[in-house]
């Protein structure tokens, strides 16, 4: 299993009020690194995430030939090699928590004439990869996998790729992406239908660079098709904040009386939307100020005001619009008033964890009554803080070590989480951001960032060699904070 665990808990805290810039958004940061790997020039990202995960793939462009820098400013850059041009690389990758930086490199790689071999952690190498290598050997590629397509593999890639249509046979951005990156360097259309839509970062990036990618609605879902072999040119990129990170501020407030949490610049593409849907129907305080595009992306200022919550029904056709937010959902639905059921469920089971499991396993620990059904969740909430005082398994997943600490904050008893260090593939300085807004997390990686009322470093992330990214740093909290002293040393 995972080498260095590291506990975290939460204890019950009082308000929390500021402004919480959450770090860059993981989706669009993976793709920027990718399509300006395969451009011709220099790309410069803002915002980019400096998670764990994405730094797996910025290790692997550079692998692949292509220059990639962080410069002092906290932009990157990345020098591409146009389509077609990656290089064999001499390591193995190794794209360590992050199934989208796997899937999305094999794609690119697969029709590139070029060996690569690929592994990842102890999490990622029990993940299906069957779901791409299927398309991509469609498409001339190679592949020598574990049993069960997994990791460690090694792709061949094609020498004479194909252009291919696909319909997916899972609801999977990762494998819709996957095809379309390995058809910009087949001849020809690359076409991916999908009977439900899923998160269209790839399509909107790709037309950024100069592709041309057609979307046409079906009857069930739509077709999206890509012209092959296009000249890409170097583009700025603007990563907005990642929805997906700013459930977890977003969640901690709604839950906690006299919260008020203002999040900046976060993506609220329809596709990635369907937490602040189902939060709404719950009957959340949430604003949306100052709606704008950023880079050919929806963002808004979030603001998030303590309500009360009910229980609600979540359709499974909403699933792929919200499919890392179950585990906070799961959370707000037991703090919640009545019967929360979640349907739809059944790609969680092969994230970073079985998430459908973890979430069922973690609530029943701090005292909430859950059923757990094949690919659903039921979730009962009495409309007072759940009892807390358990402690969760997190199974590598940062998803479901954020969500319980969320839990811990609004629970009776604190909660603890057998292992934080996942955390920092998806938000770093996740903690010390939720204490500067007024939380109570503590653990052995915070000894140093132990929240202190009066010092303004709390707001700051707990690495200290993190930059941020200029004026408006990931991953870091400002504000007046009220709510009650913070503990030291409690645990
Ligand atoms: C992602 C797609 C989703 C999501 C993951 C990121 C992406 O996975 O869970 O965190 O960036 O394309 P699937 O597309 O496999 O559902």
């Amino acid at each position: 299993m995972h080498a260095h665990h590291s506990p975290l808990a939460a204890a019950p805290s009082g308000a929390l009020r500021g402004t919480a810039l959450v770090p860059g958004d993981k989706s669009i940061s993976h793709r920027a690194l990718l399509l300006g790997s395969v451009a011709v020039g220099r790309t410069r990202i803002t915002g980019l995430l400096a998670g764990e995960d994405v730094l797996r793939t910025a290790a692997a462009c550079k692998a692949l030939g292509a220059g990639v820098a962080r410069g002092a400013d906290g932009a990157w850059t990345v020098d591409g090699v146009g389509v077609g041009g990656l290089a064999e690389p001499a390591e193995v990758l190794d794209m360590g928590n992050s199934g989208t930086a796997a899937r999305l490199l094999l794609g690119l790689v697969a029709t590139h004439d070029l060996t690569a071999c690929m592994t990842g952690d102890a999490s990622l190498v029990r993940r299906p990869m069957g779901r791409v290598i299927e398309p991509l050997e469609r498409m001339g590629a190679r592949f020598t996998a574990r049993s069960g397509g997994r990791l460690p593999l090694a792709v061949v890639g094609a020498k004479a790729p194909l252009p291919i249509e696909y319909r997916l046979p899972v609801a999977s951005a990762q494998v819709k992406s996957a095809v379309l990156l390995a058809g910009l360097n087949a001849p020809g259309t690359t076409a991916v239908i999908e009977p439900e839509p899923t998160r269209d970062h790839s399509e909107t990036m790709l037309r950024h660079f100069g592709a041309t990618v057609t979307v046409e609605p079906l009857e069930r879902g739509r077709r999206i098709a890509l012209m092959g072999q296009p000249e890409l040119a170097a583009r700025d990129v603007d990563v907005p904040r990642d929805p997906s990170s700013a459930a977890f501020p977003m969640v901690a407030a709604l839950l906690l009386p006299g919260s008020r949490v203002r999040l900046p610049g976060v993506g609220i593409n329809p596709l990635r939307a369907g937490l602040l849907t189902t939060l709404q129907e719950m009957g959340a305080d949430l604003a949306f100020e100052n709606r704008r595009e950023q880079g050919g992306e929806p963002v808004a200022d979030l603001v998030a005001r303590a309500s009360r919550l009910a229980g609600v029904e979540v359709p499974a056709e909403r699933a792929p619009t919200m499919i890392d937010e179950y585990p906070v959902l799961a959370v707000a639905a037991a703090c919640a008033r009545g019967r929360t059921v979640m349907r739809g469920l059944v790609e969680l089971k092969v994230k970073e964890s079985n998430r459908l499991a973890a979430i069922a396993a973690g609530l029943a620990a701090n005292g909430v009554t859950v059923e757990l059904g094949e690919d659903s969740l039921m979730v009962e909430g009495t409309g007072a803080p759940p009892p807390g005082g358990g402690t969760v398994a997190t199974h590598m997943d940062h998803r479901i070590a954020m969500a319980f600490l969320v839990l811990g904050l609004a629970a009776r008893r604190a909660v603890t989480v057998d292992d934080g260090t996942m955390i920092d593939t998806s938000f770093p300085g996740f903690a010390a951001l939720m204490n500067g807004l007024g939380a109570r997390i503590a653990g052995p990686l915070l000894k140093k960032a132990a929240p202190r009322p009066a010092a303004k470093k709390r707001a700051q992330p707990q690495r200290g060699k993190r930059r941020g990214r200029g004026p408006a740093p990931s991953g870091s909290a400002r504000g007046g904070r009220r709510g009650r002293k913070p503990k030291r040393g409690r645990r």
